[in-house]
C-alpha cells in the first residue's frame, strides 16, 4: 500500500473536520479561538487521529464514525504540546515549524488555549449532533478510555515524572520507561483502542490492537528522543537538542542511541506480531508502525 498517499488523505479529512468542529476565529473571545486554531493548524502529523481511523478500519468499521473521536484526540494532543512548551515546562520556542503558542500569544492565553482544547475535546465526544451514529454506551466507553489515558494515571502522570526527573544526574531506566509509556504511550494507546471500539472489534481483536498501540506508543517516544539528538530544528519543526540542554530522562540518555534504536525496532516487530490475526485491512497500521521509527520529523 501507498502509506504516503494514505497519510495525506486521512490528514486532509482530519483537518477538514477539525476546521468544522473548532470555534471560528471571529467568535468571541477572539484571542483564545485564534490561539487554539494557531496550534491546531500549525502543521502536526496527525499520527494519533490517523491511528484511530486506521484501527477502526482494521476492526472492520467505517472510519467516518470515528472522525469526531479522532479530532477530539488531536485536540487533547495539541493542548499537551502547548503546555509542554511553556516556560514552566520545557521552555521551547518552536513547535510544528512555528513559534510556540506562548511566544505568539503570551503565557496566559497559551495556558487557556490548552485548557480550552482539552475541554473542547470532551464537548465534541459528548455531542449528540457531532456524532449521532455512536450509541450512548459506546460513547461512554470511548470517553472513559480517552479521559483515563489523558489524566494523572496516563499522559499527565508521564509529564509530571518527566519534570521531576529533569536534571537528575542518575537516570534510572525504569523511570524513563514509566515516563515514555505515560507521557506519549498513553494517548497513542487510547487512540488505537478507541478506534478498535468504534470499529466494533471483538475482545480478541481489541486486545491485539491494544498490544499494537502500546508497542507503537513507546516506539514513537523513543524515535522522538532520537530525533531530538539527530534532527535539526528545521527538520523536526521544534527546538532540536532541547532534551540534552534540560537534562531530560530520555532513552538515549539512559541506554545510548544504538540500543535505543534497537529497542524501537524490536517494538515495531512486537506491533507487527500483534496484528498477525488481521488481514489486509490492518495494512495501514502495519505501515504506520514502520514509519514511526523511520520518520525524520
Ligand atoms: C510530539 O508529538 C510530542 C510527543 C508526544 C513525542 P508528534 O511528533 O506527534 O507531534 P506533531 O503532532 O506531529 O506536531
Ligand atoms: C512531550 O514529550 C509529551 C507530551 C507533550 C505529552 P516531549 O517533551 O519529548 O515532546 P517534544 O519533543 O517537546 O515534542
Ligand atoms: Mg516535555
Ligand atoms: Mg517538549
Ligand atoms: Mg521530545
Amino acid at each position: 500500500m501507498d502509506l504516503k498517499k494514505y497519510l495525506k488523505e486521512k490528514c486532509q479529512l482530519v483537518d477538514d473536520s477539525l476546521d468544522k468542529f473548532l470555534p471560528k476565529e471571529d467568535e468571541l473571545p477572539f484571542s483564545i479561538h485564534k490561539a487554539m486554531r494557531y496550534s491546531i493548524f500549525a502543521g502536526g502529523k496527525r499520527v494519533r487521529p490517523i491511528l484511530m481511523l486506521a484501527a477502526c478500519e482494521a476492526a472492520g468499521g467505517n472510519s467516518e464514525g470515528a472522525m469526531t473521536a479522532a479530532c477530539a484526540m488531536e485536540m487533547i494532543h495539541t493542548y499537551s504540546l502547548i503546555h509542554d512548551d511553556l516556560p514552566a515546562m520545557d521552555n521551547d520556542d518552536f513547535r510544528r515549524g512555528k513559534p510556540t503558542n506562548h511566544k505568539v500569544f503570551g503565557e496566559a492565553v497559551a495556558i487557556l488555549a490548552g485548557d480550552a482544547l482539552l475541554t473542547e475535546a470532551f464537548i465534541l465526544l459528548s455531542s449528540l449532533e457531532a456524532c449521532p451514529s455512536i450509541d450512548p454506551l459506546m460513547r461512554l466507553k470511548v470517553v472513559s478510555e480517552i479521559s483515563r489515558c489523558a489524566g494523572s494515571r496516563g499522559m499527565i502522570g508521564g509529564q509530571a515524572v518527566d519534570m521531576e526527573s529533569e536534571g537528575k544526574p542518575e537516570i534510572d531506566f525504569a523511570t524513563v520507561q514509566y515516563i515514555h509509556t505515560h507521557k506519549t504511550g498513553a494517548l497513542i494507546k487510547a487512540s488505537v483502542r478507541a478506534g478498535a471500539l468504534l470499529g466494533g472489534a471483538d475482545k480478541k481483536s481489541e486486545a491485539a490492537l491494544v498490544k499494537y498501540g502500546e508497542a507503537v506508543g513507546l516506539a514513537f517516544q523513543i524515535a522522538d528522543d532520537i530525533l531530538d539528538i539527530e534532527g535539526t530544528t528545521e527538520e523536526i519543526g521544534k527546538d532540536a537538542g532541547s532534551d540534552q540542554e534540560r537534562g531530560k530522562a530520555t532513552y538515549p540518555a539512559a541506554i545510548g542511541i544504538a540500543e535505543s534504536r534497537r529497542r524501537a525496532a524490536e517494538l515495531v516487530d512486537v506491533a507487527l506480531d500483534a496484528l498477525s490475526c488481521f488481514g489486509e485491512k490492518a495494512d495501514p497500521l502495519r505501515e504506520i508502525a514502520k514509519y514511526i521509527v523511520k520518520r525524520k520529523s
